[in-house]
């Protein structure tokens, strides 16, 4: 029998949606009196298209934080929360600010609002995503209570002006979606303006800025003529409604993309004329014959995206610039028509190098405010990138093992970064102090001298789309080979052979050696970190931690004070000093400072007994990490049994590696594959001997 899973009733679910006050909200119909009080209440509803951007990424809330001795606002806006973060943007506040600082200057008319917005960056480097998010943003702020706002349709619901209006046509809405203040006759603005703004605390004030576009002007000339003048009655035909923005339905929203450079067509971008309706009005010059439907038309209110803007064909130059220095379009056969709306264009860096010297990019130079979209050189941001997208720990089968994600994005954030100058700093170090790691010997303003010296960081280097199509790849992989996991080397060695046919590398095979050296550095980087977790989990003992801590202190306390200790049958021993150094040279302690050294433990020792309290060797950094590495030295042999897999192993054996196994999975995030891949090859460097420690 088929269970019950209940029943759905639709009708309810409209009914109660239709009745609902949001529904009411956003369906909002009044007169132009209506409208005209409600602005009154509200004035911010006639804010302009910049007004709106700005306030909607500054409402979602700030944080502000120093870095490297720079003061630097976070909006909260770019963390996409709404959407679950899936466009976040990570670590590039520095440019967002910059982005919103000109948002700001253009929304309180300092001039950048006369300029296109021209975000620039290499490729993959976000431009795109910023753009989407604003674009998102703008429609979402549509569909709120503070962003709410309106635009008109004319009607003549007794069909008595069919001449004006068009055969059968009772409804014409405003085909630019305009503010319906833009109706007030030049002549009464000021006065209009006057009363609204009587009385307003607030320090926004009302402005009529612009005309209305040809059709609405032409219905509104010929309605005036048939009604002598009597404009009471003309506003009677109009009605005035809230307006949703939405890309889809090509509302507030547009989205230019030069396709073909040869066939670029300007009615793509200010509307053309229909033909139908030449016919019908027998003019192609009336505008109710010319669809306002361009690019520019339909984003008027809202926000316009030019993807790949320097694609663009010189002969819509001029539109682009009347568009954002005049807010003036030219739509063929009609006087220039105003609008309203944020222009962001993006190019990326190779484009732009290319074009730097022509003559679009003259013309445009003055025009626009660049804001550079740079690739992430932190780290940690970057990492947040892959998280976002590879977020789940098992992904069809396939978990990614601990630290994948992380030796991806170092990589790709070690190809961006220049060689550092300085003979004494690794690129690796470079990365982990511009990562906020303390190295020492170098000081915050190190690493400011470090960023200024270096001349195109951020610029070159391995794009986040690269390494997200990589470890996709090796996601894949894995799926097919049914194995599991998938491990920082399937990952590297992936970006590793996609090096070959790149083709943003060309034939440049010195950048392509350098990028192969960095994958070798970063698996040597991923080994010293496995062997450091295997080592924990091997040490991570603490009843034998314990029991070498006080063994340790007793004959230190011995040796300070010239005194024996109890060995293990009952009678007195001298200290035992091979045991104390095999300690202390694990914290490289040389022979020469020993002295001193215990001796500063001692006066530690006793300085606490004094206060009552007892040692704990885990407030001790230093010493804590000596007795992990002497414990993981004296349990190390077993380690480097697993890697034989010899079935001779005793059962001694097989119980110590199960455990390491079982914390490697409990503390380390690991699971039963790759907790066995990592201490199958940590085995397998113990084997060849490699003792060496790092700090
Ligand atoms: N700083 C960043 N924060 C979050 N995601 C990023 C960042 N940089 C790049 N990405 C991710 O990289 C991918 C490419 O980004 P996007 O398409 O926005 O780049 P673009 O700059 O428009 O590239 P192109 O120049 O090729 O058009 C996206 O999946 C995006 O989420
Ligand atoms: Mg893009």
């Amino acid at each position: 029998m088929a269970a019950d899973w209940g029943s759905i009733n639709f009708q309810t679910m409209l009914k109660d949606w239709v009745s609902s006050k949001e529904y009411r909200d956003l369906n909002w119909v009044g007169s132009f009196s209506d409208y005209v009080n409600l602005v009154k209440k509200h004035p911010k509803v006639t804010r302009n298209a910049f007004q709106r951007l700005y306030d909607l990424i500054t409402e979602k809330g700030q944080e502000e934080y120093v870095d490297v001795k720079k003061h630097v606002v976070h909006y909260k806006f770019f963390d996409d929360e709404e959407a679950g973060g899936r466009d976040a943007v990570f670590g590039l506040d520095i440019s967002l600010m910059k982005l919103v600082n000109v948002l700001r200057a253009a929304a309180q008319g300092y001039g950048a609002e006369k300029r296109v917005i021209l975000l620039h960056g290499p490729v993959g480097s976000a431009k795109s995503t910023v753009c989407r998010m604003i674009k998102k943003g703008v429609e979402a702020y549509s569909r709120t209570d503070q962003g709410a706002l309106y635009t008109f349709e004319w009607v003549d619901e007794a069909g008595d002006h069919e001449d004006i209006f068009g055969k059968g046509v009772r409804v014409y809405p405003s085909p630019m979606h305009e503010e319906p203040l833009l109706l007030v006759p030049e002549e009464m603005r000021a006065k209009m303006c006057e009363e609204l703004n009587r009385g307003v605390r607030d320090d926004f004030r009302v402005q009529i800025v612009g005309e209305l576009c040809p059709p609405s002007r032409y219905i509104m000339r010929r309605l005036l003529e048939k009604y002598n003048g009597n404009y009471e009655r003309v506003f009677n035909h109009v009605r005035v409604k809230r307006m949703i923005l939405s890309e889809a339905d090509r509302i507030g929203i547009g989205t230019f993309q030069p396709k073909d450079e040869k066939n670029q067509d300007s009615t793509e971008l200010t509307g053309d004329l229909n033909y139908r309706k030449i016919a019908e009005y027998g003019s192609d010059s009336d505008p109710r014959a010319f669809n306002f439907d361009g690019e520019f038309n339909i984003a008027n209110r809202g926000v316009i995206e030019f993807v790949e803007v320097l694609k663009l064909d010189v002969a819509f130059l001029y539109d682009l610039l009347g568009a954002s220095q005049e807010h003036r379009v030219k739509p063929k056969k009609f006087a220039q028509t105003h609008i309203d709306e944020v222009i962001i264009g993006h190019t990326n860096e190779p484009e732009f190098r290319r074009l730097q010297d022509n003559e679009f990019m003259e013309a445009l130079r003055d025009r626009t405010v660049r804001i550079d979209i740079p690739y992430i050189t932190k780290w940690h941001q970057e990492i947040k990138i892959y998280k976002k997208d590879f977020n789940s720990k098992r992904l069809r089968g396939v978990s990614i093992a601990p630290h994948t994600i992380e030796m991806a994005a170092m990589w790709a954030v070690l190809t961006r970064i220049e060689k550092p100058k300085k003979a004494n700093l690794s690129r690796v170090q470079k990365l982990k102090l511009y990562d906020g790691k303390a190295i020492p010997n170098f000081t915050e303003d190190n690493v400011k001298e470090l960023r200024k010296e270096a001349k195109r960081e951020g610029l070159d280097g391995i794009s986040p789309r690269y390494i997200q199509d990589k470890i996709s790849n090796s996601i894949v992989m894995a799926q097919q080979m049914s194995r599991g996991s998938v491990s920082p080397f399937m990952v590297l060695n992936e970006l590793d052979s996609g090096l070959k046919n790149n083709p943003l590398m060309a034939n440049n095979e010195d950048v392509r050696n350098d990028y192969r050296e960095l994958i070798a550095i970063v698996k040597q980087e991923y080994e010293e970190i496995i062997k450091g977790e295997v080592q924990r989990a091997v040490s991570n003992d603490e009843g034998a931690l314990e029991r070498l801590c006080s063994n340790y202190i007793e004959n230190l306390r011995a040796f300070t004070q010239g005194d024996k200790v109890k060995g293990g049958s009952g009678a007195s021993e001298e200290p035992d000093e091979r045991l104390m150094r095999a300690i202390e040279e694990k914290i490289e302690i040389p022979e020469s400072r020993k002295d001193d050294f215990r001796r500063e433990i001692m006066n530690y020792l006793n300085a606490l007994t004094l206060e009552g309290k007892k040692f704990d060797y885990k407030t001790n950094e230093r010493l804590h990490r000596a007795f992990e590495r002497k414990l993981f030295e004296d349990q190390r042999d077993t380690i480097k049994l697993t890697s034989r897999g010899s079935s001779s192993d005793s059962k001694d054996t097989k119980e110590k590696i199960d455990l390491v196994r079982s914390r490697l999975i409990k503390e380390f995030g690991y699971d039963e594959v790759s907790a066995h891949d990592v201490l199958e090859h940590v085995a397998g460097i113990f084997a060849r001997g490699d003792v060496k420690e790092k700090k």
